[in-house]
């Protein structure tokens, strides 16, 4: 693993993270990174990897990591074409983007990889999925290691990657707005913003280690209603709302939308 040589094309939110995962677990002379930002490339230097051109990325690189937007893939692909052989693995981590796109487009038998991080790998609590292509059959335990330090990483067929997209992707998106509405109410009842901020925060953490660490959201939310208490009576008024059913359109609306982006 520690000879590995790796690439990352795109270095902004999702590659800088990416990157941070990986240099823990590569000299940093094996890692090869390229960005058209140049305040991208001067925040990188200081931690010793190699800053090239796209070009250059493929060239020296096993393992290419593709982390532009999803509009950029193609410019991206046009410039390594023809530095890549089915040696070389290529990983997109772009939405929506499918791996026979990618394979169609290099036009040789390139193992590729569709992998889906979700935000929260910038604190290395990230959820990873990710898809072989055909050519990559058996090259899982790659991004396995590589994302090891991000969060959980785990293979998926790639029909599921709409739904990963709508629960794990968008997910954060969901979980920022409920803190954000917790926030609010705190506010309106006359606390003030620090201990508001603090209190949520507090509140979504605190309640994700237990899920995280006894794995039984319904045990543990029996634990909180007790019969005639408090709590029993704000669930009651998410039953009179169907929340379930609501959160069900959430996701059958986002992983639409998936479907729509990637088709
Ligand atoms: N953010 C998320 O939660 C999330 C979750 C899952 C997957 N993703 C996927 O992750 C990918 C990256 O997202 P991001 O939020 O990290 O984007 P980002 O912050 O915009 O980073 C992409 C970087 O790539 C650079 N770039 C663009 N075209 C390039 C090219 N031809 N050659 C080299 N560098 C190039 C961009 O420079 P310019 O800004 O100058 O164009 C930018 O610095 C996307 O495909 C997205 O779908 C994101």
């Amino acid at each position: 693993m520690r000879k590995l040589k790796v690439g990352i094309i795109g270095c902004g939110n999702m590659g800088y993270s990416i990157l941070e995962g990986i240099i823990s677990l590569l000299p940093s002379r094996n890692i090869f990174v390229s960005d058209k930002k140049k305040s991208v490339l001067r925040k990188i230097k200081e931690s010793g990897v190699n800053i090239c051109s796209n070009k250059e990325v493929a060239e020296n690189s096993e393992i290419i990591i593709i982390a532009v937007k999803p509009q950029d893939i193609e410019e991206v692909l046009k410039d390594i074409k023809d530095k890549i052989d089915p040696s070389k693995t290529i990983i997109s981590i772009a939405a929506g983007v499918k791996i026979k796109k990618i394979e169609k487009f290099l036009n040789w038998k390139i193992p590729v990889i569709r992998v889906m991080p979700n935000l929260c790998v910038k604190v290395k609590e990230g959820i990873i999925a990710y898809s072989c292509g055909k050519f990559a059959k058996g090259k899982g335990k790659i991004v396995e290691s590589l994302f090891s330090r991000l969060g959980i990483v785990f293979e998926i067929d790639e029909k599921k990657m709409d739904l990963i997209t709508a629960i794990s992707g968008s997910g954060p998106g969901y979980i920022f707005y409920f803190a954000e509405i917790f926030e609010k109410i705190c506010r309106k009842e006359g606390l003030k913003s620090g201990i508001s901020g603090e209190i949520v925060s507090q509140l979504f953490y605190g309640a994700g280690k237990m899920i995280k660490e006894m794995k039984k959201p319904k045990k543990l939310k029996e634990e909180v209603c007790s019969p005639g208490g408090t709590t029993i009576e704000g669930i009651k008024v998410f039953e009179k709302y169907n929340l379930e059913r609501i959160f069900e359109e959430v996701i059958e609306k986002a992983k639409k939308r998936s479907e729509e982006l990637s088709n």
